[in-house]
């Protein structure tokens, strides 16, 4: 299969164009014409992923998070270290971020949760707002099965209450602030900070961290498996 065939395929379901201006998805490093034979995936392009792809022979390699967010002046250290890798296997790497989270990511975490009602958290089409039936406890070991454990924020005792999902770093003060406009009881994301918990503990919204790393790596399982297309994981 060429490069391009498999960049194809994906771009068919998270498209390009629906990624945020500041965001670099797509193809980072690499050749559309060149012929792939194994396929790799990881949350993030990490030099222990690279190194593990070279390893096991990937020559194409996708990823959530992008090679490069900010254009780069050296190639030194890191930054070295993993396009020499990639050189060195020709590898292919395609990074698809916030096309993945706005087409895919959310709504395998809302179907996860099986809101109703559900519609987009922002304009910008991340995260996403709907009913949940059942109770606070419920939700959170629906979260402990096929997330992680999460760290918890206050508690709720309705039994039907608006819940926010955001794939990624969501539990930050501002988001916060917008899920208590929007009438959110429960807001599950990634990575908390102490000031946002206490600004949550102030507006009385709970907060589930089940962290950017797992309210992610969820989605793109699922992503993964309806691609069927024979991906090696690196790091999930
Ligand atoms: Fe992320």
């Amino acid at each position: 299969m060429l490069a391009k065939e498999v960049i194809e395929l994906i771009e068919s379901k998270a498209p390009k164009e629906l990624a945020l201006n500041w965001d670099n998805v797509g193809l980072q490093v690499g050749r559309l014409e060149k012929e792939v034979s194994k396929l790799g995936v990881a949350l993030d392009p990490s030099l222990k992923v690279i190194e593990k792809a070279s390893n096991l022979g990937v020559d194409f390699l996708f990823t959530h998070h992008p090679l490069f967010f900010k254009p780069i002046n050296r190639v030194d250290g890191l930054v070295y270290e993993k396009l020499s890798l990639i050189f060195k296997n020709d590898m292919v790497v395609y990074s698809a971020h916030t096309n993945l989270d706005i087409s895919y990511l959310n709504d395998a975490l809302s179907s996860l949760y099986n809101l109703k009602d559900v519609e987009p958290l922002l304009d910008n089409g991340l995260g996403r707002i709907g009913t949940f039936k059942g109770s606070f406890e419920e939700l959170l070991n629906i979260t402990e099965e096929n997330l992680t454990k999460p760290v918890v924020v206050g508690s709720c005792e309705e039994e039907e209450f608006k819940v926010a999902v955001l794939s990624g770093k969501g539990l930050t003060e501002e988001l916060i602030k917008i899920c208590k406009e929007k009438g959110v009881r429960v807001f599950i994301s990634g990575d908390l900070t102490h000031h946002a918990k206490i600004l949550a503990e102030d507006l009385d919204i709970c907060l589930v961290d089940a962290t950017h790393y797992h309210t992610e790596v969820y989605g793109l399982k699922k992503f993964i498996e309806e691609l069927n297309l024979n991906f090696i994981t690196l790091d999930f």
